[in-house]
């Protein structure tokens, strides 16, 4: 049967793909944040996964509000991204593993999720940046399985939904018939409002919260309603609902590895967390 090694839950904000394009991660404004990631990438070293299921939110690449699937998972043989606008460079292709997207989704439409299945999926930043950060040769190590959510156009499917569905994405490959080393991604937040008159918005407090409920108390954030989220968090600040499906997927019990959590990059509070199950 297939093992999940961990997590790995990561901020994806694009001036990141600048600054690694600039070679800025010694840069006083950077640092802080590019330092975090050594002892993440040694772990992984050590852990040597062979797959990377993704939890990530498209930003209107893949999916434009006229066509917006809740739940969408890819079942393509490879993913390439595309120039957003925001001006960063592209990545090198990054291999797909249809098998165990079939498995995905054959196990989480049964478990009664409607999901939209990708078979072409252009992925953006939310999954390209971190997949840079955790292996910056981009000679990438793993075959991917991207699951994007909804956090764009709203309704949004709930902290509480978002957390159901990392918990079957975690039952149906620890039952795969296979006997594939499994990292669990999870890109987005942490507090962060891009637009109106709140732009800029950052809550420390709540943050660190959340990061230290993911370790002793997962579903601590599972009481808050998406509004109650974008009050507490900002508007992009949803984006948190990754992690949470990120660490359902894990099982009961897990040790932190490492975390780092920084403020800001861009318009936004950074945050990176890896966790294995015990
Ligand atoms: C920023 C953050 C995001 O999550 C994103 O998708 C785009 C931009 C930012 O802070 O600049
Ligand atoms: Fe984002």
């Amino acid at each position: 049967m297939a093992t999940i090694i961990g997590s790995v839950t990561s901020s994806h904000v694009p001036a990141i793909g600048r600054a690694i394009e600039k070679g800025l991660q010694q840069d006083p404004y950077w640092k802080p944040f590019f330092d975090g990631f050594p002892p993440v990438r040694q772990w992984l070293s050590r852990a040597r996964p062979d797959i990377a299921v993704v939890f990530y939110n498209d930003h209107g690449l893949n999916f434009f509000l006229d066509k917006m699937p809740t739940f969408a998972v890819g079942a393509a043989a490879e993913y390439r991204n595309a120039d957003e606008g925001w001006g960063i460079p592209q990545v090198p292709p990054i291999t797909g593993d249809p098998a165990l997207s079939w498995h995905l989704i054959n196990r989480l439409v049964a478990e009664e999720f409607d999901l939209t299945t990708c078979q072409e999926m252009l992925v953006d930043h939310a999954l390209t940046i971190p997949m840079a950060l955790l292996w910056p040769d981009q000679a990438w190590p793993v075959r991917v399985v991207p699951v994007c959510i909804n956090t764009v156009q709203f309704p949004l499917p709930s902290a509480a939904r978002c957390y159901k569905l990392g918990e079957a994405v975690g039952r149906a490959i620890r039952d795969w018939d296979s006997d594939a080393r499994v990292l669990i991604l999870g890109t987005g937040g942490l507090s962060h409002q891009l637009d109106g008159e709140r732009a800029g918005f950052i809550n420390r407090d709540f943050d660190l919260q959340f990061m230290e409920s993911l370790v002793h108390d997962p579903k601590w954030a599972t009481q808050f309603s998406i509004h109650e989220l974008v009050e507490k968090t900002g508007t992009q600040g949803v984006e948190l609902v990754m992690w949470l499906a990120a660490r359902a997927a894990l099982g009961d019990r897990v040790r932190q590895v490492h975390a780092n959590y920084h403020i800001p990059i861009s318009n936004t509070a950074s945050g990176l967390q890896a966790l294995e199950p015990v």
